[in-house]
């Protein structure tokens, strides 16, 4: 039930850092299922998306939680996993949690994960992972939507995704590091969040090649070892905060993040008329004025990320001309566009498509998270816009943002929280 209060509060200035990227922390957390010992994960973003994965690990059997009080590092103990089944009630809070199925696989043999089902953006289908598993020799039963996997070995083989898939390269990726054999995987999903976990496999002794290419060959091993790991910053996050900084004619530094993370954001940012300057963990962005309007697509990595378009759009409501957004991964993700036309924008949707006439200002009202991004975008539109905006299902943005109040308001936003409770002491 909490909100966010924003009020546009002209240029946003300063530096601020980002927290560990969520994506690349979700599937390593399940990664460390395929090797007995203690994994210590640092620059853990404390999100919900984080401890519902805390809490799928620990009904599997292992001993996961945070080091502590305010940390951000998580210990991850998997030597022991009794009951390798993921129940609906865990999954249905986060469907990364569906990420479990390969590693549990692998390590077990056999496995019982709640399908994710759709969500906001989309029907969101996992035939892909399945087509994986079933690839490299598993046995699958859809059984009240669940998905029944064994295998008394899993072997090597060559597998062709029909679609990029993010968390499908990842899940197939992970079941084929303990199988027998070698596996590649053609059309593999090129994401930052992929090479991390390649990364992170390589170093429990796993064999993997080609992470970052659209072919990743994995040679199965017998054993993998539990490692420490730092986790990324979140390209995401650093995308949204610089958005902000565009909305607002800003000058912001960013920092924790790998500027190769998010390329194609910073150049569409360029093209708004941003100066961007790199350096390899922050980018700094000026803003010397109103934003140019432009056209983008979204597609899979290094393509223009989908997880951006919602806060470019928000952007684009004040730039100077007529700007087209087309979204082309997910089928679903406009849920933001009555909630900017309520705040003044000129957006009119056709298909995929949104053609978005800038405005001098938006002006400030209440309006409705639908969805994580979605949710980021409303609180950009806030800050370019006349008045007070209030944006209430903050918990969508809380899955992925840690404390975004706090993190614009160090470069200046007049923004704030209020919880449950001073809402209903508000209202009474
Ligand atoms: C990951 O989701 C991210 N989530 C998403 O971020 C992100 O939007 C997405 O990748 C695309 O970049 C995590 O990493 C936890 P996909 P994922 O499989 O892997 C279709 C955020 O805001 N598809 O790459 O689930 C699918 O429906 C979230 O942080 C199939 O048809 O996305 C979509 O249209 C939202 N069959 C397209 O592929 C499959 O088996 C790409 O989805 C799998 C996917």
């Amino acid at each position: 039930m909490d909100r966010i209060i924003v009020r546009g509060s002209g240029p946003l200035r300063g530096e601020v850092a980002v927290s560990g990227s969520k994506n690349s922390c979700l599937a390593l957390m399940a990664a460390t299922l395929l090797a007995p010992g203690e994994t210590v994960l640092t620059n853990v973003p404390r999100l919900r998306d984080v401890d519902a994965m805390l809490e799928i690990l620990r009904a599997l059997g292992a001993r996961a939680e945070w080091e502590g009080e305010g940390a951000h590092s998580v210990r991850i103990d998997a030597s022991r996993i009794h009951n390798p089944e993921a129940p609906y009630e865990l999954v249905r809070k986060m469907r990364a949690s569906f990420l479990v199925l390969g590693p549990l696989l692998a390590r077990c043999g056999t496995a019982r994960v709640s399908e994710p089902g759709g969500c906001a953006i989309g029907v969101r289908p996992v035939d892909q992972h399945l087509k994986g598993f079933e690839a490299l020799g598993a046995k699958l039963q859809l059984d009240h939507g669940y998905v029944d996997a064994s295998a008394v070995k899993l072997t090597g083989a060559r597998i062709a995704f029909d679609i990029s898939t993010v968390n499908g390269t990842q899940n197939v990726m992970m079941a084929a590091c303990l199988a027998d054999g070698e596996t590649v995987l053609e059309n593999a999903a090129r994401e930052p969040e992929v090479v991390e976990l390649a990364e992170f496999l390589l170093k429990m002794g796993a064999d993997v090649r080609g992470g970052g290419t659209d072919r990743i060959s994995i040679r199965g091993v017998s054993r993998l070892r539990a490692v420490r790991h730092r986790v990324a910053g979140d390209r995401i996050e650093a995308g949204t905060l610089l958005g902000a900084a565009v909305a607002t004619q800003g000058d912001i530094c960013v920092q924790g993040v790998d500027p190769a993370h998010l390329e194609s954001t910073l150049d569409k940012f360029r093209e708004c008329g941003a100066e961007i300057e790199t350096r390899p963990t922050e980018v700094r962005l000026r803003m010397p004025q109103r934003p140019r309007a432009v056209r983008v697509v979204t597609a899979p990595f290094p393509g223009f990320a989908t997880d951006m378009q919602a806060q470019l759009m928000a952007v684009l409501c004040v730039a100077e001309g007529s700007s087209v957004v087309t979204e082309r991964v997910f089928e679903n993700r406009f849920m933001h566009v009555p909630e900017l036309q309520r705040m003044g924008a000129d957006i009119h949707k056709e298909g995929a498509c949104a053609i978005i006439r800038g405005v001098d200002r938006l002006c400030g009202t209440d309006v409705m998270a639908s969805d994580l991004r979605a949710g980021a975008a409303l609180v950009i539109a806030g800050l370019a816009a006349e008045g007070q905006t209030i944006v209430h299902r903050v918990y969508h943005i809380d899955r992925g943002y840690e404390s975004i109040e706090t993190k614009l308001s160090a470069v200046g936003a007049a923004i704030h929280r209020e919880s449950v409770e001073t809402v209903v002491a508000k209202a009474a």
